[in-house]
């Protein structure tokens, strides 16, 4: 059987491997991926790989002396690799969909809890506190929805806001307009976008393009009382620029499932440390911040979807074709 190590696994990844599992005797490591923990792949041809691990030039390096051929990402991104260090040395295959409903259901759910303030009522009433000041929010209906990245994730979360009964603005270098006709929405550039909508959601990859777009500038752009969500990388938002706006009240409130500096903290208990990032701690400290640890992708379907297509890129690798469905390749 061929032999394959996953990195950075997470119980809810064993338990739907396994269920799947039929042609591979996988060795699940919890440490991610980076120069130090690179061989543990040894022995195996093919490595599995998730948001946070380090695929820079270094572990590349050490995995390809180690005689890896395959890297399997089981997530749609791929910003973590060095992909032209990678070119011609590996294989990469990814997860390209596994379930834009789980994201874009998740970027509501934020903007919900952020504007009704749940999560405030949630511990009051478990104090026996029956007070609602202080819970005002606004009605989503009528409201105008800028939507930054109009792909799988971005329409479905359009659809979401036009069944609240919201206009969507949207901002994409490539537009779909066909959609934009069939579900109701409009293309503008983003300086309007900024300066019109109540809520930003942000639904593009990162790229050189788009690293910081979210900064001074834009948020300079947005009205006081707009609501900025990000569900897709951290690095979109200058994380230090949002802190200040958020200050200085030139915005209302962040919903952030991601964020700049993540690598080290989303997904593992720290709750007994001092965390050193004094601007993800201040962020925390705030009362129209919320922050979730990179989980908008967290549900059944999506585990299920992951681990399927996942294990068919390995069994497709290994079936000797030389034509990948699901290939991540250097300038595409
Ligand atoms: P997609 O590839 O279907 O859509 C991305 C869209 O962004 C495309 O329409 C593309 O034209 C657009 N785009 C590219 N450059 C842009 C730019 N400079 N400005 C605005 N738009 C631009 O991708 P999908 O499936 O909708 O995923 C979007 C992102 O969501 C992923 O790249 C990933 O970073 C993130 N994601 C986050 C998850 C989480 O758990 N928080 C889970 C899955 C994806």
């Amino acid at each position: 059987m061929e032999r394959i190590a996953f990195f950075d696994t997470k119980p809810y990844d064993r338990e739907h491997f396994d269920k799947l599992n039929r042609s591979f005797d996988i060795h699940y490591f919890e440490d991610k991926l980076s120069p130090e923990t690179a061989a543990l792949a040894d022995g195996c041809r093919a490595v599995c790989a998730f948001v946070n691990d380090c695929l820079d030039s270094r572990v590349i390096e050490e995995l390809v002396k180690r005689g890896v051929k395959l890297l399997l990402m089981r997530c749609a991104g791929y910003n973590n690799i060095d992909l032209k260090y990678a070119s011609g040395k590996l294989t990469i295959l990814r997860v390209p969909a596994y379930s834009p409903y789980a994201v874009a259901e998740h970027a509501m759910a934020l903007i919900l809890l952020l504007n009704r303030k749940i999560h405030k009522s949630y511990l009051r009433t478990r104090d026996y506190n029956f007070s609602i000041n202080g819970l005002t929010g606004f009605d989503l209906h009528g409201k105008t929805a800028g939507v930054i990245g109009t792909g799988k994730i971005g329409q479905v979360f359009i659809d979401i806001c036009k069944g609240f009964g919201m206009s969507v603005l949207a901002y994409d270098p490539f537009p779909n307009e066909k959609a934009a006709a069939e579900k109701g929405f409009e293309y503008t550039d983003k300086d309007r976008l900024f300066s019109e909508s109540d809520i930003i959601s942000l639904h593009c990859p990162l790229t050189k393009n788009t690293r910081y777009i979210i900064d001074e500038d834009s948020l300079r752009k947005m009205k006081s009382t707009a609501y900025i969500v990000n569900t897709s990388r951290g690095k979109l938002i200058d994380s230090e620029a949002l802190l200040r706006a958020l200050r200085e009240k030139r915005i209302a409130a962040a919903g952030l499932d991601v964020y700049e500096e993540e690598t080290d903290v989303f997904y593992e208990d720290r709750s007994g440390d001092i965390i050193d990032d004094e601007t993800l701690s201040l962020l925390i400290s705030m009362p129209n911040v919320i922050i979730t640890s990179h989980q908008a992708f967290l549900t059944e379907e999506a585990l299920n979807a992951i681990a399927q297509v996942t294990l068919s890129n390995a069994e497709e690798f290994f079936s000797g074709t030389e034509k990948f469905t699901n290939e991540v390749v250097y300038g595409m």
